[in-house]
């Protein structure tokens, strides 16, 4: 698969799943836009894809993804620097909190999604007026997670962040085919920082019961965003592709 003359914007870019994203896409011939908080993090990012792909066309602009104004911003920039957009990935996401429901503050529940569901509206809004050409032609991919498709106990609100996310993947794909494309990607356990709590200490444990027997790496997920974007998912739209080595469907021995 090849994206040359193709331009993608990746949030959450500088490490896990979205650097790794962003690395498939440069290999891939692609000018990538990077985005997250921390700038350092997001140079090293880019520089060390820079050199691993040898496509010198990885740029990066720090920015908050829940933030009202960010989107706009990063879209115009992104455009002026590499005259338009033809793929968003919508995979920065935050879990300020672990435990039951009836312990979640407001606070932390208005952060969650602001930053998991609210900003994949906003920057699915502002791809579609700065960066698709006028929304005559695009891809949107959000990562959502297979907590959005089942009830697991301590993450329970950001998981109805994801499911907020994959329902409105599918509203979105309804209002704006056939011009752009707008598919999820439904993760299992992949091995990041993000989810360290999760497999760092049980990774064996955790394994022994996925049907193809290890967690994922983010390069697992990158392949499915780089289909997804391709023209061999032109049919393709309001989809969710879960990615979890069989988790779904792992009997309980
Ligand atoms: N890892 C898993 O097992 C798993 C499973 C299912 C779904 N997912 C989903 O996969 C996506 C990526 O997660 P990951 O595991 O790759 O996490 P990660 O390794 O922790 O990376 C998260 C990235 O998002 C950025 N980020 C965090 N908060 C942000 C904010 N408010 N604004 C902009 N950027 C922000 C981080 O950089 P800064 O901190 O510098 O901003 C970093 O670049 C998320 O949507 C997550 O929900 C992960």
């Amino acid at each position: 698969m090849r994206f040359d003359d193709k331009t993608v914007l990746v949030t959450g870019g500088s490490r896990g799943i979205g650097r790794a994203i962003g690395q498939a896409f440069a290999a891939s011939g692609a000018k990538v836009m990077l985005t997250s908080r921390k700038i350092d993090a997001l140079e090293e990012a880019a520089a060390e894809i820079r050199e691993s792909t040898g496509n010198g066309a990885v740029e990066v602009i720090a920015s908050n993804a829940g933030g009202i104004e960010e989107p706009e911003r990063v879209l115009s920039e992104t455009v002026s620097r590499f005259g338009g957009l033809d793929v968003l990935v919508n995979n920065a996401a935050t879990n300020p909190y672990f435990g039951p429901l009836m312990g979640l503050d407001a606070s932390r529940a208005d952060k969650i999604v602001e930053v998991n569901l609210r900003a994949v509206l906003l920057w699915s809004q502002a791809a579609v007026r700065l960066g698709f050409q006028g929304g005559q032609r695009g891809s949107i991919i959000n990562i959502a997670s297979i907590g959005g498709l089942s009830i697991e106990p301590g993450i329970g609100y950001y998981n109805v962040s994801k499911a907020g996310v994959i329902h409105l993947t599918r509203q979105l794909a309804n209002e704006l085919g056939p011009q752009v494309r707008v598919n999820a990607i439904a993760p299992g356990l992949v091995r990041t920082f993000f989810a360290r709590a999760l497999w760092e200490e049980n990774e064996e444990r955790v394994s022994a019961r996925l049907p193809m027997g290890r967690i994922g790496e983010p390069s697992d997920i990158a392949g499915a965003a780089l289909f997804l974007a391709s023209d061999l998912a032109s049919w393709i739209t309001g989809e969710v592709l879960v990615v979890d080595g069989g988790a779904l469907v792992a009997s309980s021995r």
